[in-house]
């Protein structure tokens, strides 16, 4: 497997690849849900050769978020893209990837990126736009994966892809869990004991809302509010917990298991007083094991 970082390595390599192309987009610090990517651009898309980035986006992070902190372990995360069986892990440098000289050419998010993260993190779909538009066009993949941990990201994606023709296929990866229902998360590494025990409250909170929808409920505030009851129960600070239309994530009237998706944000706060924020969601008409 090849470790590549300026795009002149890259193209050296992407010159010589025949057959089909998987990207596998991330930031690093990589867990066994980024590895299902893998497994499934192979399994779903066939495809022969699979390319990890690993490239913490400056652009998608706000003024006072977490990119010095964001965990960097490239050494890790090349040991386990081999054993995965990658082609390549691509590990640009910022400046390569954005380049001084050249003005920024802003790719604007659809309308899907307006609420939720996007209203709460201003200017992080459109870093996750630009930054996702030069990857494809450097790595010029048949087949991109992307998952449902961020369910907002994935649908922001689909519709620029869809509305440019971004000749790519899409893969959905359903979101790999911990036993306790956690949903894997680079993060999840900056929580205490503690807040880690604690921060299983966003899947059981998933969990209520569909149970409710089983049982026939058909109000979303009912959802809503007995999602924010666990999340408060376990001490989390509730950014938002909401019951949306899948794909459009508009607003709905009307609970309805087939096409509604519940989504949370919420801070886990360590003993340190310091603050972890989370994001899972989950089709209303699934089910979290555990
Ligand atoms: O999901 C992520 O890790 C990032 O948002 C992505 C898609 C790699 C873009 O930086």
């Amino acid at each position: 497997m090849k470790l590549l970082h300026t795009a002149q390595q890259f193209r050296a390599f992407r010159d010589e690849l025949h057959g089909t192309v998987g990207l596998v987009p991330t930031m690093g610090a990589l867990h066994d849900g980024h590895i299902a990517h893998l497994g499934a651009a192979r399994a779903v898309a066939g495809v022969d050769h699979t390319v990890v980035s690993v490239f913490v986006n400056p652009t998608q992070f706000g003024v006072g978020e977490d990119l010095d902190r964001y965990p960097r372990t490239l050494g890790e995360d090349v040991k386990r893209c081999a054993a995965a069986g990658a082609a390549a892990v691509y590990a640009p440098p910022v400046e390569d990837i954005y380049p001084p000289h050249l003005p920024p050419c802003p790719v604007g998010p659809p309308a899907v990126a307006d609420d939720l993260d996007g209203a709460r993190r201003p200017g992080h779909f459109a870093g996750v736009c630009r930054v996702v538009m030069k990857l494809l066009q450097r790595v010029q993949p048949d087949v991109v994966t992307f998952g449902r941990k961020d369910y907002q990201q994935l649908c922001v994606v689909r519709a620029m892809i869809e509305d440019l023709f971004v000749p790519v296929r899409i893969v959905e990866v359903p979101t790999v869990r911990e036993p306790d229902g956690l949903a894997m998360s680079s993060r999840n590494r900056h929580l205490d004991p503690d807040a880690r025990r604690r921060a299983k409250a966003l899947s059981k909170a998933l969990r209520a809302a569909a149970a409710l929808a089983a049982r026939g409920e058909t109000s979303p505030a009912a959802a809503e509010s007995a999602m924010t009851d666990v999340l408060n129960a376990h001490g989390l600070e509730v950014d938002y917990a909401v019951v949306r239309q899948h794909r459009s994530l508009e607003t709905v009237d009307t609970l309805s298991p087939e096409h509604c998706v519940a989504l949370i944000a919420a801070h886990v706060v360590n003993a340190d007083q310091s603050r972890v924020r989370l994001i899972d969601n989950l089709a209303l008409d699934e089910t979290i094991a555990g």
